[in-house]
């Protein structure tokens, strides 16, 4: 079961709003709080005439603290000519995200486009952003797909003049113990909030909650910049039972696995290496003081 699932329609939407506000889930909320301490040095590096592009968007909430500040310093350096106008393109594959988003910066003066898509798709997307973009993947969406993949898309799909902006909530850097970095991702990702969550494409099908369970393991995968650390996702059936979508019966049985998506846990270093083997060099980065949060900015090289 792909994970955008867990995202889509109304009850999607509430169900990440719901997880994000947990308190048992501060990986957004951290994130949040850096791109906030960092603001002014980020928006040095970034022109003042650059669109705002975010995939998969979410409420928005990151992206109205650099608008705002963007805002700032293109009045700032408003030429007798004028000023060029800024515009914001808020991108998700929930149309109520997008809403949401475009709601969030409703009194600010940019010139504003949201779009329903998927990152996938960015071939497509593209066509519709004037360029030059400050492509943004926020709240640790960069982690939760394959790096080559996921690189190689924005990288084939950004022009000279482009900026990558994304952020990752990292595995505690070696030197702690591994026992450490595996207490602290489990006990995130295998929080009761985080287990409704995953449950809740089978849960709003009106599975009951005591036919199933949420299983989360840690693995590692081989890649070409060594092992790599990921999440292993599956809602086990614990017994015989069925749901209905819309005139379709899909029944289970006791013992079937449904397999979900992952979520990568990269150290800073695994991150700096996957941009450099990607042909992207890294303009600025951010780390915070307790290592677990990072943000980076980063080009195309030529
Ligand atoms: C982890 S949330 C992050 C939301 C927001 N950026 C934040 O920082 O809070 C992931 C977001 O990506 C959206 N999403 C999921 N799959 C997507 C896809 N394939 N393409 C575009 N957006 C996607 C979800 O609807 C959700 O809003």
């Amino acid at each position: 079961m792909p994970d955008y699932l867990l995202y889509t329609g109304t009850g999607g939407a509430k169900n990440w709003l719901r997880l994000d506000r947990s308190e048992a889930f501060p990986v957004a909320r951290r994130l949040k709080d850096l791109l906030e301490e960092n603001i002014a040095s980020i928006i040095r590096f970034i022109p003042a005439c650059m669109s705002i592009v975010s995939i998969g968007v979410g409420s928005g909430e990151k992206e109205r603290i650099l608008l705002e500040e963007l805002i700032k310093k293109n009045l700032a350096e408003k030429t007798a000519s004028g000023k060029v106008p800024i515009r914001y393109y808020p991108v998700d594959i929930n149309t109520q995200f997008v809403d949401l988003a475009l709601e969030k910066v409703r009194d600010l003066p940019v010139e504003k486009k949201g779009i329903v898509g998927f990152i996938e798709d960015m071939p497509l997307l593209k066509k519709h952003w004037r360029l030059p973009v400050l492509f943004c993947v926020l709240g640790n969406t960069f982690c939760n797909y394959e790096s080559e993949f996921f690189l190689h898309l924005v990288y084939e799909n950004l022009e000279q003049g482009d900026l990558f902006f994304f952020d990752a909530s990292l595995l505690p850097e070696p030197g702690k113990e591994a026992y450490d970095s595996k207490k602290s991702v489990l006990g995130t990702y295998a929080s009761r909030e985080n287990a409704l969550f995953n449950m809740y494409p089978l849960l709003q099908y009106g599975m009951d909650p005591e036919d199933f369970d949420f299983e989360l393991l840690l693995s590692y995968v081989d890649s070409k910049i060594g092992p790599l650390c990921r999440t292993r996702k599956s809602l086990n059936i614990l017994k015989d039972t069925e749901i209905k979508i819309g005139s379709e019966t899909v029944s289970f049985r006791e013992g079937d696995i449904i397999r979900m998506g992952f979520t990568y846990k990269y150290t800073y270093d695994q991150i700096t290496a996957l941009l450099d083997i990607s042909g992207f060099e890294i303009l600025r980065a951010f780390l915070s003081k307790d290592g677990e949060s990072a943000i980076f900015l980063a080009k195309k090289l030529t």
